[in-house]
C-alpha cells in the first residue's frame, strides 16, 4: 500500500501505544474504581486480568495490524474476508463513541488545569457545587477570575489539539507528540507521588491501597477489574491494530506488548499511590474517617482532589494542582489522538481520502456526537435521566456501552485468530523480529490463552457486564 506512514522504530511505537493506553482511564477511573472495590484486592484482580486476558489480546491485535498493514476494517477484511470486516467496523464505531464522551471529560480536565493554575478555583469553598455548575452549564461564558467557564469551548479546543497532532501524520504528529508528553507525564506523576508521601497520614492511604482484604472480593470486583483493564490498555476496538499496522517487521511484538502493558499498569498503579495518600491526608486534616470521603465516582479528581490542593495553601496548591491537571491533560491527549487515528486510518486507507481533510471532518463530527454527553450532566434533563437506562445520564450510558463493545470485540478477535486467520499465521507474524519465538514459553502461553482462556472468560464476563449495566449486578448476586 502506498506510503501510509510508519513509526520510526521500536521506541516511537512503544511510546505511542503506551500513550494510547495511559489516559483518563488510569488517572481518573482507576483510582475511583479501586477506591470503591476494596483498594488492594481490586489491584490484584486487575493485574490478573492484564496478564491472563489483556496481554494476549494486545499481542493478537498488533500482529493482525502488522500482518495486514491496514486499518482496523481493512485488516480483518484482508485476513478473514468481508464478514470479518464488520468486526473492524464495529471497533471503529466503538472508537468514535469513546472519543465522543472521552473528549468531554478531557475538556473538564483542561478547564480545571486553567482554573487552578491561573484562576481562583482553589479559593472556592464549595468544590462539589463548583463542579456541578461547571459540568451543568456548558455555555457559561461568564468569566471566573478572568477565564471563560465554558466546557463547550474547553472540549472544542481539546478536540482541535487532537486534530492538529493527528493531521501531521504518524511520525511528525503522533510519534513526536508522544515523545514529549509521555516522559513529561511520568516526571509529573513521580514528583506528585513523592510530595504526597511526605504528607501527614499518607501511609494509612498506602496501606489501604496495598494490603488486600480478601473478604472484599466480589463478582463486581472482577467485572470492574476486567472492563477497566480492557479500557485502560485500549483493547478490543482496533486502536492497536491500527498502530500495529505502522510497525516495522523488524520489531519484536511480544516484548513490545509487554513493555506497553507494564508502562500502562505502572501509571495506573502510581496514580493510586498518588491519590490515596492525598485522600487520607484530607481525612486527617478534617479529622474524619477516610471512608467518609467520597472516593467513588468521577468526582474523585474533580471535587476531592481540588479540595486537597486548596488545603496546601494557594501557591503550593496551584503548583501541585496545576501539575496534576496538566498530567491528566497529557494522558488524555495521547489517548484521544489514538482514538481519532482509528477512523482516520480507515478513511485514508479504504476511501483514499486525504489525511488532513479526513482529520478535521471527523474531529468536528465526533465533537458533535459528544454534545449529548456534554449536556447530560444537568443542562438538558432528558439526557440527564435516561428512562430506559435506570435513570442514569447519557455520558454514563455511552461509557458503559463502550465497555461492552471492548470486551465483546476482544472476545471476537480471539475467535477470529483461532477459527479464521489461524494461530499458525499469528505465529508466523510474531516470528518476525523475534527469532526464538517458536520455541518460547510465550508461544505456548499465547496459544492457550488466545484459543481457550480469553474467549471463554471474555464471553462470560461480557454477558455479566451487560447484565450488570442493565439490571444491576447487586440485585443478582
Ligand atoms: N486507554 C485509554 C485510557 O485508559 O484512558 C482509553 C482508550 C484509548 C480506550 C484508546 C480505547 C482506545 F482505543
Amino acid at each position: 500500500m502506498a506510503n501510509r506512514g510508519n513509526f520510526s522504530g521500536r521506541i516511537g511505537f512503544i511510546l505511542a501505544a503506551a500513550g494510547s493506553a495511559v489516559g483518563l482511564g488510569n488517572i481518573w477511573r482507576f483510582p475511583y474504581l479501586a477506591g470503591s472495590n476494596g483498594g488492594a484486592i481490586f489491584l490484584l484482580v486487575y493485574l490478573t486480568c492484564i496478564l491472563l486476558l489483556c496481554y494476549p489480546v494486545m499481542v493478537g491485535e498488533i500482529a493482525i495490524g502488522r500482518s495486514a498493514n491496514s486499518d482496523a476494517y481493512g485488516s480483518y477484511n484482508k485476513l478473514g474476508g468481508r464478514k470479518w470486516g464488520y468486526l473492524g467496523l464495529f471497533g471503529i464505531m466503538a472508537g468514535i463513541f469513546i472519543l465522543s464522551f472521552y473528549n468531554v471529560v478531557a475538556g473538564w480536565a483542561f478547564g480545571y488545569f486553567l482554573h487552578i493554575s491561573f484562576g481562583d478555583l482553589l479559593n472556592h469553598q464549595d468544590f462539589g457545587g463548583f463542579f456541578g455548575d461547571y459540568v451543568n452549564d456548558i455555555l457559561d461564558v461568564s468569566s471566573v477570575a478572568g477565564l471563560a467557564n465554558s466546557n463547550f469551548i474547553f472540549s472544542l479546543v481539546f478536540m482541535a489539539l487532537t486534530a492538529i497532532i493527528v493531521s501531521q501524520g504518524i511520525q511528525k504528529g503522533i510519534e513526536a507528540a508522544n515523545k514529549i508528553m509521555m516522559p513529561s507525564l511520568y516526571l509529573i506523576l513521580i514528583g506528585i507521588i513523592i510530595y504526597s508521601l511526605t504528607l501527614p497520614n499518607a501511609f494509612s492511604g498506602v496501606k489501604f491501597y496495598l494490603i488486600p482484604d480478601f473478604s472484599e472480593l466480589k463478582i463486581k470486583t472482577v467485572v470492574d477489574g476486567l472492563k477497566q483493564a480492557f479500557f485502560s490498555l485500549s483493547l478490543g476496538m482496533g486502536a492497536l491494530i491500527t498502530y500495529g499496522s505502522y510497525l516495522s517487521k523488524k520489531e519484536n511484538i511480544t516484548s513490545s506488548a509487554l513493555v506497553i502493558s507494564v508502562a500502562d499498569t505502572s501509571v495506573a498503579f502510581f496514580a493510586g499511590l498518588m491519590v490515596f495518600p492525598l485522600v487520607h491526608f484530607l481525612a486527617f486534616k478534617l479529622t474524619i474517617d477516610p471512608q467518609q470521603i467520597g472516593t467513588s465516582g468521577p468526582p474523585l479528581i474533580f471535587v476531592v482532589l481540588p479540595q486537597i490542593f486548596s488545603e496546601m495553601g494557594l501557591i503550593l496548591g496551584r503548583i501541585i494542582g496545576g501539575s496534576f491537571f496538566l498530567l491528566v491533560c497529557f494522558a488524555a491527549l495521547t489517548s484521544t489522538i489514538s482514538l481519532l487515528e482509528v477512523p482516520v486510518a480507515y478513511l485514508v486507507d479504504q476511501k483514499k481520502m486525504k489525511r488532513k481533510n479526513v482529520v478535521w471532518l471527523l474531529a468536528l463530527l465526533i465533537f458533535i456526537c459528544g454534545l449529548p454527553s456534554m449536556v447530560s450532566q444537568g443542562m438538558i434533563p432528558a439526557f440527564n435521566k435516561l428512562t430506559f437506562y435506570r435513570g442514569q445520564d447519557f455520558l454514563t450510558f455511552i461509557a458503559d456501552m463502550s465497555d461492552i463493545c471492548l470486551t465483546v470485540g476482544g472476545c471476537l478477535m480471539c475467535i477470529f485468530i483461532s477459527r479464521q486467520w489461524g494461530i499458525a499465521n499469528m505465529d508466523a507474524e510474531l516470528t518476525h523480529g523475534n527469532d526464538g519465538y517458536m520455541s518460547s514459553k510465550t508461544r505456548s502461553f499465547l496459544h492457550i490463552t488466545i484459543q481457550w482462556v480469553a474467549p471463554v472468560l471474555l464471553g462470560l464476563l461480557s454477558i455479566l457486564i451487560i447484565v450488570e449495566k442493565f439490571f444491576g449486578i447487586d440485585n443478582l448476586i
